[in-house]
């Protein structure tokens, strides 16, 4: 029989290699590899998230890529980032995903499409929308029917945009990721994967190569591969690769070797030390893997910024910065680095590296020091802020209040004085994920989750308790991903539940755009109390382009001297969060494109504890240098526990 198979079988091949459509891409399970047009074809790919990078950069690092000797782009598609609210869709400017497909033709790299719904990412909620949150007790990445429900109309919207886009249709891409490390879930859920293959082929059709990636282990492979879905997996640098590809192997007997996170960095946690993967780490690993004809893909090629709110977590709770650089080839603002040229040089052993200028390292422009006003407290400018309070008996979280991003202020008053340093509790950990504490106006000091779970107050009877409450950013791996923000239990006042809450969903986004703050700062002076420099706090000021100096404005990155931790917003555009008392980052990045020459540059801060306005020069700087990697002031040599299992999964 087998000898009367073979010749069939290769003759077979030798017709299908005549009839080969012009543009094709599938799996050679005899050959173990892909192919591409009719000829086998092995890939080596990076990563670069679109929601990460500015719109006006994205040609720029594209072409970074494709000068290090890329094939392909990985990317994943974060469904909160397109669907803000349910049913509402947002595809627009830096969402565009379309245009970011094609900016990927354009520049001749094939793209490996991460679709979700669930995608990890370090990103708020590993992508997810929180208002899934709505159904309180809704079981997430599994058969859960609302859960479902929710999926099958977002991939209603996403996929059929995506369809145009796949290689076969005269576009760059090749392959289409289902879920993300489903193995590394508690669901195990067979069923809901089932339900997403049919999902994806139903809108792709049937010639997409359709992947699993998972953790290099039986053990992960166990729950996150499935028949019909190719399975590949992920490991980082340092490891055993020859170990690692068997993994593959138990899922995937034939077909082509594939790592679809190579990591050659790290991802950061407030508190802890700034990530280091050494160039010569990665080079040697990449050369093994390359030897071996396997595809690759460099998880991160460029990582970039946590604009805004978009940081996810890890637990126990540790919430991510702002900056994604994750030491990764390309810098956070696209610089190129060291181990650019050393993973460059590696795939030149390979390949032949395109012709031409790699587009040069954007240069960058320190402004100097910036001299802001205090503006007005949170409290002052509540009715700028907030339409209004919702009442409660008891606490709503911030999906109850159908806020899911920023701040809530939460308001009671005192039931009875507190002569005495009396204790304000969250017997439950249920601060989500930091609050800030004062009543009538004079600060008390800060609750956060599994840090600070109790502190003493003063005040009298009646007095107003304010606690504004800050959502760090959703957990994005493992079982607790249904993160809850706001005050999700009950606080107490020394033994009495405090109870007759009015929540004021707060819209500071809205208020900086239209100017709410800066009218606050020119109408209503308050008198300048010593204490109001030490409760939440909006600062403004103004940067100047200088003239003179060509091509200018430039990128550049801002640091905060004697702040403490907030946020910042330039022209509107929410830079992200700051947070030097904690570190390790102490600058953030401000891509040129949020700044004008034409007039001076409106900068609002958000001061949450401390400013240094009272007693120091109330000033933040632009430098041209990041800093990221500060010592800390607690430093702990080891990151905890979780995260280097985290690490060693992938080893
Ligand atoms: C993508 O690029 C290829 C050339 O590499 C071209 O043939 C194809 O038409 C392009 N597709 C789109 C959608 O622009
Ligand atoms: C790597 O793993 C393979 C397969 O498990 C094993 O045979 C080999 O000894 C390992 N190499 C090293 C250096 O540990
Ligand atoms: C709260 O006050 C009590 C009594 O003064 C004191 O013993 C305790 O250490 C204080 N706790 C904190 C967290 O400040
Ligand atoms: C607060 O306590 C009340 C009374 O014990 C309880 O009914 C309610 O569910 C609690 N609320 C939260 C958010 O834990
Ligand atoms: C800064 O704010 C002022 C006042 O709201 C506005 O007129 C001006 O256009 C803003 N500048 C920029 C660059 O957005
Ligand atoms: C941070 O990085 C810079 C640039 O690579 C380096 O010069 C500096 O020594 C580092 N600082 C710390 C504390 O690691
Ligand atoms: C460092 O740790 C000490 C003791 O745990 C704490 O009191 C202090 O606030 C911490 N400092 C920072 C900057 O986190």
């Amino acid at each position: 029989m087998l000898r009367l198979l073979l010749p069939l079988a290769a003759l077979a091949a030798l017709l299908r290699a005549a009839n080969v459509p012009e543009r094709s891409f599938g799996i050679d399970y005899d050959s173990n590899c892909f192919v591409k047009d009719g000829k086998p074809f092995r890939y080596i790919s990076g990563s670069i998230h679109y929601s990460r990078v500015p719109l006006y950069y994205w040609k720029d690092r594209l072409l970074k890529m494709k000068m290090a000797g890329l094939d392909a782009i990985q990317t994943y598609v974060p469904w909160n980032y397109h669907e803000p609210q349910m049913g509402t869709y947002d595809f627009f400017g830096g969402k565009d995903l379309e245009y970011f497909l094609q900016l990927a033709n354009d520049t001749g790299l094939l793209v490996i499409l991460r679709a979700g719904p669930y995608i990890c990412a370090e990103w708020d909620m590993g992508g997810l929308p929180a208002w899934l949150l709505e159904k309180k007790s809704i079981v997430l990445r599994s058969s859960d029917s609302d859960y479902l429900e929710a999926v099958e109309r977002w991939m209603g919207v996403l996929l059929p945009k995506m369809r145009p886009y796949l290689y076969q249709n005269g576009g760059p891409i090749i392959m289409v990721q289902v879920e993300n490390e489903y193995g590394s879930y508690f669901a195990c859920d067979y069923n809901y994967l089932r339900f997403l293959l049919k999902l994806f082929r139903q809108h792709l059709g049937d010639e997409v190569v359709l992947f699993t990636t998972d953790g290099a282990s039986q053990f992960h492979l166990k729950c996150g591969a499935l028949q019909g879905l190719y399975a590949t997996v992920d490991f980082a640098p340092g490891g055993n690769v020859t170990a690692a590809f068997l993994a593959q192997r138990s899922s995937e007997p034939k077909g082509p070797l594939v790592n679809s996170e190579f990591y050659t960095g790290w991802l950061d946690h407030w508190g802890h030390r700034h990530s280091v993967v050494p160039a010569e780490t990665i080079a040697k690993t990449l050369n093994e893997i390359l030897a071996r004809g396997a595809n690759v893909n460099l998880y991160m090629f460029i990582g970039g910024t946590n604009f805004a709110y978009w940081n996810g977590a890890n637990m126990p709770y540790m919430p991510q910065p702002t900056s994604y650089d994750y030491d990764a080839p390309l810098s956070e603002a696209g610089d190129l680095t060291e181990k650019y040229f050393a993973l460059r040089k590696v795939i030149g052993m390979y390949k032949q590296l395109p012709e031409g200028l790699i587009p040069p390292t954007t240069p960058k422009f320190a402004y100097g020091k910036i001299r802001l006003q205090k503006a007005g407290t949170v409290l002052e400018a509540l009715d700028g802020l907030s339409p209004g309070a919702v009442r409660s008996t008891y606490p709503l979280t911030f999906v109850e209040l159908k806020q899911y991003f920023g701040y809530v202020l939460y308001r009671t008053t005192l039931p009875k004085s507190c002569v005495e340093p009396t204790p304000l509790s969250s017997p439950f950990n249920g601060v989500h994920d930091r609050a800030y504490v004062s009543v009538d106006g004079i600060p008390q000091g800060v609750l956060e989750r599994d840090k600070s779970l109790m502190i003493n107050i003063t005040g009298q009877a009646g007095a107003n308790l304010d606690i504004l409450v800050e959502n760090m950013g959703r957990v994005n791996f493992g079982r607790y991903n249904n993160d809850f923000k706001g005050l999700v239990s009950n606080l107490t006042l020394a033994e009495d539940v405090l109870v007759g809450w009015e929540i004021y969903p707060l819209d500071i986004d809205g208020a900086v755009n239209y100017g709410i703050i800066y009218l606050l700062h020119h109408s209503k002076r308050s008198a300048v109390k010593e204490l109001s420099y030490e409760v939440p706090t909006f600062y403004t000021g103004t940067l100047s382009i200088p003239g003179g100096i060509p091509d200018l404005p430039q990128d550049t990155y801002v640091n905060f001297p004697g702040w403490t931790k907030g946020q910042i917003w330039i022209n509107g555009f929410n830079l992200g969060r700051y947070w030097p008392a904690r570190g390790p980052q102490l600058t953030l990045y401000v891509p040129r494109n949020v700044l004008v020459a034409s007039e001076p540059n409106n900068i609002t801060v958000l001061e949450l504890e401390r400013s240094p306005c009272s007693t120091q020069a109330c000033e933040i700087e632009f430098v041209d240098k990041p800093n990221i990697n500060a010592t800390l002031q607690n430093e702990t040599d080891k990151p905890p526990l979780f995260v280097r299992d985290l690490w060693m999964k992938h080893l």
